[in-house]
């Protein structure tokens, strides 16, 4: 008797619902169903993570732009309490500055912006144009069906950051094979570590070749650096990873994806292909950015000093988890949110996150998005899918969601 009344009556931890939580197998576009109950009635709760931790999971939009942009909450992963995706996640790589605080992150983060400012990507507009209709020409001369993923989604944004980067495009097959075990959930640790090292290796002698011979790139921009000691040769690898890293595997997975929603949604995709507004264009790509969120598993962070929040006390030493999916689901700020609707102003939407860490890369991921969209459909116009939509097997597996492939005809 004693016992059962001593004993741990409820202890907490047996009521955290366990992270991730699985999609809905009829819903692949739609967060898991878990997380919308949590984000109406408890939408600052704990969960449980495969390591037994238990960080707050953060579904609410308003709270999560709130602790995106607080400075007590941290980015890096030694903080004490931050959530772990994976066994042996990252090793001890901060892959350059996406893992780092202020103000290390912002140095870092500084000498690569550049590239990236609206005017410097819009002067780009035309190149991609010219990638996007040559890869078109070849769909067009090619045999049909022919998967999407492979002969356009992937080579776009490839192309695109080999270029500003100055890594050579005839090397993808190797750095694209490796980046997707990167972001592989299912990967064991040694077989990361091992593509992480390849690929650190590629890109480590590239930089030396730039140090010893610099010319009109990102990489050589990055060498400079090292020669000015304001970085060493291994931060510089890192740096030239994320960058090359974000700068495909994203926006790649995003065009499949969003191919694929807009075959679901054969009304928006008309809408899209007849329109002669160029706002259209521009607003889909926002609404298309929301609505599938393909960073989705959460940002993750750690608190380090007490912040009050929607009557919780977050303690310093806690984990969070900031479930971008479904704040971009958030009825307060996109009424109907389930719906997608391409005439909306969905520009509030935190698919590229929110605060210090917010997308490097968005203004080029916006505009090689526009230039696809703008494109795809109007010079495909019988654009569909060649097989059943039940046979097309989703990203459940990756740290990005997307589409493993997507055969297509005309
Ligand atoms: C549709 C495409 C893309 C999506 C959805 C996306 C999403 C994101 C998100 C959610 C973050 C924040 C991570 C966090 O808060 O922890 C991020 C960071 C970052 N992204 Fe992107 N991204 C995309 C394309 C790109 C491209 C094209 C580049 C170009 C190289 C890029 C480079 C970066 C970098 C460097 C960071 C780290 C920023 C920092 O820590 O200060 N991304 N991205």
């Amino acid at each position: 008797m004693a016992d059962t009344l001593n004993g741990p009556v409820c202890e907490a931890s047996d009521a955290a619902p366990e992270f991730p939580m699985p999609r809905a197998a009829r819903c692949p576009f739609d967060p898991p169903p878990a997380l919308k109950e949590l984000q109406e009635t408890a939408p600052l709760s704990k969960v449980r993570l495969w390591d037994g931790s238990r960080p707050w999971l953060v579904t609410r939009h308003a709270d999560q732009r709130a602790l995106l942009g607080d400075p007590r909450v941290s980015a890096d992963t030694d903080s004490p309490g931050y959530p772990p995706k994976a066994d042996g996640d990252g090793g001890d790589s901060k892959f350059g500055f996406i893992m780092l605080d202020d103000p290390e992150h912002a140095r870092l983060r500084r000498m690569v912006t550049a590239p990236f400012a609206v005017k410097r990507v819009e002067a780009l507009r035309p190149v991609v144009q010219g990638i996007v209709d040559g890869l078109v020409d070849e769909l067009l001369a090619g045999p049909r069906p022919v998967d999407l993923v492979e002969a356009f989604a992937l080579p776009i944004p490839s192309l695109v950051i080999c270029e500003l980067l100055g890594v050579p495009y005839g090397d993808h097959a190797f750095f694209q094979e490796n980046t997707k075990t990167m972001v592989h959930r299912d990967a064991t640790p040694e077989q990361r570590g091992q593509a992480t090292r390849e690929i650190a290796g590629y890109l480590g002698g590239l930089i030396g070749e730039r140090l010893a011979d610099p010319r009109e790139d990102l990489l050589s921009g990055i060498a400079g650096r090292v020669r000015a000691g304001e970085i060493d040769r291994r931060m510089a690898t890192e740096m030239a990873l994320l960058l090359l890293l974000a700068g495909h595997e994203t926006t790649a997975n995003m065009i499949a994806l969003g191919t694929l929603v807009l075959f679901r949604n054969p009304g928006q995709l008309a809408l899209l292909r007849e329109s002669d507004d160029p706002k259209l264009v521009v607003s889909a790509v926002e609404e298309l950015l929301r609505y599938l969120n393909i960073t989705h598993l959460g940002r993750r962070r750690a608190v380090t000093a007490d912040i009050e929040i929607g009557g919780q006390v977050l303690r310093a030493g806690d984990g969070l988890i900031l479930a971008n999916e479904i704040a971009n689901r958030d009825p307060e700020v996109f009424p109907d949110p389930d719906r997608l609707d391409l005439t909306r102003d969905a520009r509030r939407h935190v698919a590229f996150s929110f605060g210090v860490h917010q997308c490097l890369g968005q203004p080029l991921a916006r505009m090689e998005l526009q230039v696809v969209y703008g494109t795809l459909f109007r010079r495909i116009p019988t654009l569909r899918a060649a097989v059943a939509f039940e046979d097309v097997r989703f990203k459940h597996d990756a740290f990005i969601y997307g589409v493993h492939s997507l055969p297509v005809t005309w």
